[in-house]
């Protein structure tokens, strides 16, 4: 049977936390909105894009060594921010902090985590970034601000394609709501998965580990949507986020992006990086695969910031083509979601190692001594690659 001990890539992982989870929780963590055509347009515009092999290349042990914003991290690859992670296993969050730690990869903190930013600054060791979403609720962000930067936190990224909450269809039908509300269906479902259920109730209900008491009463129970529409802003706008810009002194990225101008906007209210992303499929079903965005705002934005890109990396291939086609660094959410559902809080470690060994050996297969060599033109259909 398939088990964490024997799980070959990150949809066995995918499998194995499907029948651990109750489906709710499940759900909420693999849903996307609507029809999920863009959840899959994410995966099948990577499978599109082919690499051409090239060999007796001499390639001894790769090197996977990364810089951004003048830190070295030892993989081109992070763990996107997860808001509600403990969702997968409790104590989930720490579990990516630590990962972070130990394997030094970039790690963005959720506003939205079920545990508190401080806790996973210090987890984390140096390799967190908080990421924010701008509050509809007065002062709540400057609060964040002021603990993200007391924590230590240099590097702050800002989501914003969540104008309205994103309409996953799952979590309507599941009837998730914040905290959990025991419905008999809930009820059943937490029921036929025993281990889930003991290991989070002794552990305590994931809730939002960064909001006090007043903004949660202020929220009460709701649905994960509802909820969304309560806490952030609905009317962001270039100067919501040229504020922001003034209020925070470090690297200052913007996560969400998928136009080309929206980039350039973004360069010019003083963004120092852009995270091109369509939030893994979970906000606009109508929109773009992310990897399908990313040439022309690669070409819009002609080098002046790091060009980051998440939405759909499951392979290690995935990180080398998002690379070929200009992104600097590469980030996964659901990957690392899977393993902690999987294997609790040991799960992140496995999602990590089987991106990374993925990551080397498609670099060996390809003639790659240094990631930061790869180029273009090993694409197919790239000038030099036309044979056919
Ligand atoms: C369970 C879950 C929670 C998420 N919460 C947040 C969040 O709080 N903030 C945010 O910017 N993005 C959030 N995202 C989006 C991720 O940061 C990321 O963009 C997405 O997961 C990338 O796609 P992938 O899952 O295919 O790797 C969430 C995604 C998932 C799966």
């Amino acid at each position: 049977m398939l088990s964490t001990s024997n799980a070959a890539s990150i949809s066995d992982l995918r499998l194995v936390a499907r029948r651990r989870l109750p489906q709710f929780a499940f759900d909420f963590i693999d849903g996307g909105a609507e029809d999920e055509i863009n959840l899959r347009s994410n995966r099948s515009a990577f499978q599109k894009l082919e690499l051409v092999p090239r060999y007796l290349a001499g390639v001894s042990d790769p090197k996977t060594e990364t810089e951004i914003f003048g830190v070295s991290y030892s993989a081109p690859f992070g763990i996107s921010p997860m808001g509600f992670l403990n969702m997968a296993w409790p104590g989930a969050d720490l579990a990516v902090a630590r990962l972070a730690a130990r394997q030094n990869i970039p790690y963005m903190v959720s506003s939205a985590a079920s545990t508190n930013l401080e806790d996973l600054a210090t987890a984390a060791d140096g390799n967190a970034w908080f990421q924010i979403y701008l509050s509809a609720m007065q002062g709540l962000d400057d609060q964040l601000l002021a603990r993200a930067r007391s924590a230590g936190y240099k590097i702050l990224v800002v989501t914003v394609d969540v104008p309205r909450p994103g309409k996953r269809d799952r979590d309507v039908r599941n009837g998730l709501e914040i905290p959990f509300r025991l419905t008999p269906r809930i009820i059943a479902d937490l029921m036929l998965h025993p281990r889930w259920s003991l290991e989070t109730l002794k552990h305590g209900v994931p809730g939002f580990g960064n909001f006090d008491q007043e903004s949660m009463e202020k929220i009460g129970t709701q649905s994960l949507a509802d909820i969304q529409k309560t806490l952030f802003s609905q009317d962001l706008d270039w100067d919501d986020l040229r504020r922001l810009r003034d209020k925070w002194n470090g690297p200052l990225l913007i996560k969400g992006i998928l136009h080309p101008e929206d980039a350039l906007k973004s360069i010019d209210a003083g963004c120092d990086a852009i995270v091109v992303s369509n939030h893994g499929g979970r906000q606009a079903d109508y929109g773009p695969a992310a990897i399908a965005a990313l040439p022309a705002i690669i070409s819009a934005t002609k080098s002046k910031v790091p060009i980051l890109l998440d939405s759909g990396i499951r392979r290690g291939a995935d990180i080398v083509r998002a690379k070929a086609l200009g992104a600097s660094l590469a980030f996964a959410g659901r990957a690392f979601a899977y393993g902690l559902a999987a294997g609790g809080t040991a799960g992140a470690q496995i999602s990590y190692n089987i991106l990374q060994s993925e990551l080397v050996a498609a670099l060996g297969q390809l003639g790659v001594q240094d990631f930061s060599s790869v180029r273009e033109e090993m694409l197919m259909g790239h000038a030099g690659n036309q044979h056919r």
